[in-house]
């Protein structure tokens, strides 16, 4: 039995619904004052504008990140966590590249931490931004390493909207050619939050995942099969799609 990561290019996030699984995006406009420091003489009209931008955030470049790869699906429990931390993996492998990321966009259920066994809470760098938990070679930042896990249940759409900016743009992620996002099901606030933080240029679908128990037992237990059994089938299928992903950034790449 095949797992499908569907195909759809040129589309936006909100599409996502009507497909499956693998999207890939790049952002392309720069936010002006990522970090909100505003110049002192802009202060009262900047603080003017900050309080509109509350209405419409600006989408925003992540400074150092060069691609994102976005893992979602309309669906729980389909293989998004799995996906997204074997494909990370994949990708610092077959690009032989330390600058990988991994965030976990699920702050409601978050399966980063057990999936890449990791569970300290992220020192701050010098300007306050979350330094994120290295295993694997992969870079991570997940909600669930900031709070307990049953805090965040009761999140509405603004709190969602902060908690998301925060992971995403507060993270310390370094110099990264890929930053894979394991995003929550469904389309609700998180989707909404990212679609508005970041532009969307492009969604892919890259490949079959076999369901498989050695991927499962890998998942639950904090070691991707892609670790754990790098020469296998399974990790294989991971490494095929890795292929695929960064086949597909550079032909869009030559086309802009
Ligand atoms: N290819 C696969 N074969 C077998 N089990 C899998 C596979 N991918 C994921 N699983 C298992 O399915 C369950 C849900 O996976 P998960 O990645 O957490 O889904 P989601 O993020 O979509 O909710 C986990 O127990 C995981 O180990
Ligand atoms: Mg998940």
């Amino acid at each position: 039995m095949a797992r499908h990561i569907w195909r759809l290019f040129g589309q936006g996030i909100n599409s996502a619904k009507k497909y499956d699984k693998l999207i890939y995006f790049r952002p392309f406009s720069r936010h002006n004052d990522q970090l909100g420091i505003q110049p002192q003489k802009n202060k009262l009209a900047g603080h003017q504008r900050e309080l509109m931008k509350r209405g419409l955030p600006k989408r925003s470049n992540i400074s150092n990140v060069e691609n994102i790869i976005v893992v979602a699906s309309g669906k729980g429990g389909v293989g998004k966590s799995t996906t997204a931390v074997n494909l990370a993996v994949a990708l610092s492998e077959v690009d032989g590249e330390d600058g990988v990321g991994l965030l976990d966009m699920d702050v409601f259920g978050p399966s980063i931490p057990r999936m890449m066994n990791l569970s300290a809470s992220p020192e701050l760098d010098k300007n306050d931004n979350m330094i994120p938990l290295t295993n694997y070679g992969i870079h991570c930042m997940s909600m669930g390493f900031l709070i307990e896990e049953k805090a965040a249940v009761v999140w509405r759409g603004p709190m969602v909207m902060s908690a998301v900016q925060r992971l995403l743009l507060r993270t310390a992620w370094g110099k990264l050619k890929y930053l894979v996002l394991d995003m929550p099901p469904g389309t609700g606030d998180t989707q909404l939050s990212l679609s508005q933080l970041v532009a969307v240029t492009g969604v892919d679908v890259l490949g079959d995942v076999p369901l498989n128990l050695w991927i499962r037992h890998g998942a639950d237990k904090g070691q991707p099969i892609t670790v754990s059994h790098p020469g296998s089938p399974q990790a294989a299928s991971y490494k095929n799609i890795a292929t695929k992903v960064i086949q597909k950034i550079s032909s869009l790449k030559t086309q802009i």
